[in-house]
């Protein structure tokens, strides 16, 4: 099998960490993979908090009801509206720092680290919580914060494919659709003068 689709099916949430700290050449590299995600229109709204302090660490364990693991490091993705490169990452900045997550996680798979991923926004209470704790400025949004370290556990390398939730081609009609109306194409666009289409920079 390729390796990339190994380290794919081998990404699994690690729980359980050693003590040993993660070096700052990984994190730099997982760094480095989360900036070459896709982004719409290529706006890179991002940004990385990466903490390897063990207090600020445990601030984090004590606040967050699902993030006690004793993770030695973390990178905190943020939403990023004051460094996109367009508008579009007003509306897709979700999807945009998800790519960039899942590349963190695809990456520390690879160099033999082990992550998880913790969910923060949409939760308020939780993006309040890491936002004291990591004094963010203003025009910055926690996704997520990302659990890293060397592995104290092992899981079955897998895939979770069901048949059943693949339909090849189109549904076929008959079914009547629960659509809404069609919506006005104005409220669709991302209207952003300044970026030239889906430009290949
Ligand atoms: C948006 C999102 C939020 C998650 N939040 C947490 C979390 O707060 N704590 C946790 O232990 N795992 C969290 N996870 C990890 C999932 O529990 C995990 O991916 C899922 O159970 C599948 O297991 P796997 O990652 O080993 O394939 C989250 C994953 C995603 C994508």
């Amino acid at each position: 099998m390729d390796d990339t689709l190994t380290t794919i099916m081998k990404r699994r949430s690690i729980r359980k960490f050693t003590d040993q700290p993660v070096e700052r050449e990984k994190l730099q590299q997982l760094l480095e993979a989360a900036m070459a995600a896709p982004s719409a229109m290529n706006a890179q709204p991002w940004e990385f908090v990466v903490v390897t302090e063990k207090a600020v660490m445990d601030k984090f364990r004590h606040a967050l009801m699902f993030a006690k693991m004793n993770a030695p490091a973390a990178i905190c993705v943020l939403g990023s509206n004051r460094m996109q490169k367009g508008k579009a990452g007003d509306k897709f900045w979700v999807q945009d720092c998800s790519a960039a997550s899942e590349n963190i996680l695809l990456a520390a798979t690879a160099l033999g680290l082990g992550s998880v991923w913790i969910g923060v926004h949409p939760l308020t209470i939780f993006s309040w919580q890491v936002s004291n704790i990591l004094n963010l400025p203003e025009g910055v949004t926690p996704l997520n914060l990302i659990y890293i370290g060397y592995p104290a556990e092992t899981k079955e390398v897998r895939t979770q494919y069901e048949e059943a939730r693949v339909q090849w081609g189109p549904f076929p009609p008959g079914e009547k659709s629960k659509r809404s109306k069609k919506p006005a194409k104005k409220d669709e666009i991302i209207l952003d003068e300044s970026t030239d289409e889906h430009s290949d920079q």
